[in-house]
């Protein structure tokens, strides 16, 4: 048995008239008129392979669309949570035992069964759910999640093959890539379905057992990826799907002696928390946790006097409002040399203007709303202090209106600002805002200073310059300020298998998802030394 040889899911274009979008329609469609017959779709906590109901229900609403349900789900209980551990670690060593290339080939499996059989039911939950247009729908929920799962097994049977270790004339040495002992935990986002997908694939494939805490404002789409997994072969309990309140999760898990690691995407304040948490338990582990965590973002463009102008300008509409500016990696404040700022606002405010905001269902709406009222309400009250003229050098260049009567609605919003430390400058909005702050063209090197030291954050950054020395100025200046950089393109959309993904600093632990530099914080190696 060999893996196949690995290769990035090829992306479809959707455009009008073609048999893929008319597919992804029809998923739509029947979608909704699923909800309209029968209600919200419901999901269970999945313990062992069995459905289990508990007293505490929740929903999932439709955010550009918030009167709609999607899904009812279960929240787990503390018995049910408890059983869900004891039981994976009852299947754990059948499952650590099993050879890598049959752990493999389930995950194999699910990837090509999301290519060619769930794609556009999996994309149709993550538009209705989580608010994504088809585009960003197959960047996510087809391309990316079958990516994780295809380069995972690819990374991870490079990594066992290996043994960096040497033998003497007397000795064999050799490295086991031993699973960590115990459970792992994963606690997912709502804007990416395949990072959830991710989160519990990684530490299973190199033969861990997982819970899966999935985002409330993601969980149906979560749990068709947890339903493809099984249909690909997964046993009973090496995924326990145990949706629930995240603080009492914590506290039931995080107090158990064989707690073993987490795996964790979301915000640098709850990351921070379930640390504490962590620490506060260190007593009770038999083994150091292992805490791996991608957080939060303020990623930044930086502009140098040569750069293409129209380009940088059409980057950073796509960095700033993809996805209506929820993605980890979005662009969220550009620096722009006085000499290109004429024209760059010209281009900024002509195409910000033109994107078409609606509904997920029409395929010419490029943003939608954001996710929930919480988010809502916490960026609207960001622009409202500016209207209000909160700092007079800070204004509203296009965008600024907001509507939650049908969905949470928020317009592509370009902030422009005389003061490099405004608040817009500095914190994460999650949300379709961008502020521009423009510096003295020949002020290159001390607005790097500035900007390398604005936010807590290291996520991403672009830099955009035509001139070879700016670039390498630029890049030195920033080394420390992103984990994944880019050279004349936008801050987001990394590739799986292409650009490793993860920052530093307050962004998270920098373990790059989708590479073997996670896979391997999931194994605790024994090295064997056999004398003869
Ligand atoms: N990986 C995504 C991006 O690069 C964010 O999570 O945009």
């Amino acid at each position: 048995f060999t893996l196949p040889a690995v290769k990035n899911e090829e992306m479809r274009d959707y455009a009008p008239g073609s048999v893929d979008r008319r597919k992804l329609q029809e998923a739509l469609a029947e979608m909704r008129e699923q909800l309209l017959k029968e209600g919200p779709f419901k999901v269970p906590v999945i313990v062992n392979g069995e459905h289990i109901t508990t007293d505490s229900v929740n929903t999932q609403a439709l955010p550009f669309e918030h009167r709609t349900t999607l899904a009812s789900f279960h929240e787990t209980d503390a018995s049910t949570l408890r059983k869900a551990i004891d039981l994976a670690l009852k299947v754990k060593p059948e499952w650590e035992a099993m050879p890598f290339n049959d752990r493999a080939a389930i995950f194999l499996k699910a990837a090509d069964l999301l290519a060619n059989k769930y794609r556009y039911k999996l994309m149709a939950a993550t538009m209705l759910g989580q608010g994504k247009n088809a585009w960003q729908a197959e960047i996510d929920a087809a391309a990316e999640l079958c990516d994780f799962w295809r380069f995972n097994c690819h990374f991870a049977a490079q990594i066992y093959a290996d043994q960096p270790v040497k033998n003497s004339a007397t000795t064999w040495n050799r490295m086991e890539y031993r699973p960590l002992e115990g459970f792992v935990v994963a606690y997912s986002p709502f804007n990416f379905t395949a990072i959830g997908g991710n989160l519990v694939s990684a530490p299973a494939l190199m033969g861990n057992v997982v819970l899966w805490k999935p985002s409330p404002m993601a969980m149906y789409s979560n749990y068709l990826v947890y339903e493809i997994l099984r249909e690909a072969g997964l046993p009973d309990g090496v995924i326990q799907f145990v949706p629930g309140n995240a603080e009492f999760i914590a506290k039931e898990a995080f107090s158990h002696p064989e707690f073993a690691g987490l795996h964790f995407t979301g915000s640098t304040a709850v990351f921070k928390h379930l640390w504490k948490q962590i620490s506060n338990n260190i007593d009770v582990y038999k083994s150091y946790p292992r805490i791996v965590g991608e957080t939060g973002g303020k990623n930044m463009h930086f502009l140098h006097k040569s750069a293409d102008v129209r380009s940088a300008a059409l980057q950073t509409i796509r960095g700033a409002f993809e996805y209506n500016g929820q993605k980890c990696s979005a662009t969220s404040r550009v620096y722009v040399p006085d000499n290109l700022w004429d024209e760059f606002r010209n281009i900024l405010v002509d195409e910000t203007k033109a994107l078409k905001m609606g509904p997920v269902d029409d395929f010419t709406n490029f943003v939608t709303s954001v996710i929930n009222e919480h988010s809502f309400n916490k960026i609207t009250s960001y622009l409202n202090d500016i209207k209000s003229g909160s700092d007079p050098k800070t204004k509203i260049l296009v965008g600024g209106n907001s509507s939650s009567t049908e969905g949470y609605y928020i317009e592509p919003t370009v902030i422009v600002t005389e003061n490099p430390h405004a608040v817009t400058m500095k914190q994460e909005l999650f949300g379709p805002v961008v502020t521009v702050y423009v510096y003295p063209a020949d002020k290159f090197e001390e607005t790097l200073e500035l900007a390398e030291t604005t936010t807590p954050y290291a996520l991403t950054a672009a830099l955009f310059a035509q001139d070879r020395e700016a670039i390498v100025t630029g890049s030195n200046a920033l080394r420390h300020a992103a984990g994944n950089f880019y050279i004349n393109d936008k801050s987001t959309g990394a590739v799986v298998g292409q650009q490793p993904f993860g920052g530093g600093r307050a962004s998270g632990t920098n373990d790059k998802a989708g590479s073997g530099l996670n896979l391997l914080r999931w194994v605790s190696p024994r090295v064997i030394k056999e004398t003869f």
